[in-house]
């Protein structure tokens, strides 16, 4: 299960992506919001993340209008470890280096047809593990400091 969720910056490249999960049978939740109509997108980046850090979704999609302000509330949540990506190659070594659990993008930066292309390297790419494994968990330890 895939979680879904934009504000109205990044509602178009939601939808774009959205409906490439539908065409492609991969379950997903949409959390909102459902239109162009300026919206806060802490709400929506925070249920989205919420869900992926409870494990109820596997990774998630999450976009405004940089993707840079989704990424900020994503990152305040224990267990997330969030990307902002513009690039095919990010897109790849954030699963293969980082083991992002949320994909970042922004609606004024990137295109729908580039969305659904990142969105299709983050879902399909696995973590590399190994010597990356190692320094994944050096960031737990520091969240781990942090929310001590
Ligand atoms: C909304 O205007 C905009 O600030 C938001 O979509 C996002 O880009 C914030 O980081």
């Amino acid at each position: 299960m895939i979680a879904l969720a934009c504000d109205h910056g990044g509602y178009e490249i939601k939808e774009a992506v959205r409906k490439h999960l539908e065409m492609q049978h991969i379950d997903y939740k949409d959390f909102g919001t459902y239109s162009t109509q300026s919206v806060d997108y802490p709400i929506y980046a925070e249920k989205a993340s919420r869900a992926v850090a409870s494990k109820e979704c596997e990774l998630g999609i999450i976009c405004c209008g940089t993707g840079i302000g989704v990424s900020m509330v994503a990152n305040k949540i224990k267990g997330i470890r969030a990307a902002v990506v513009t690039n095919e190659f990010c897109a790849e070594m954030t699963r293969r280096h980082n083991n992002a659990n949320i994909l970042c993008m922004g609606g004024r930066v990137i295109d729908g047809k580039t969305a659904v292309k990142l969105a299709d390297i983050f879902l399909h790419t696995p973590f590399d593990g190994g010597r990356h494994e190692n320094r994944v968990n050096m960031i737990s330890e520091i969240e781990a400091k942090e929310n001590a």
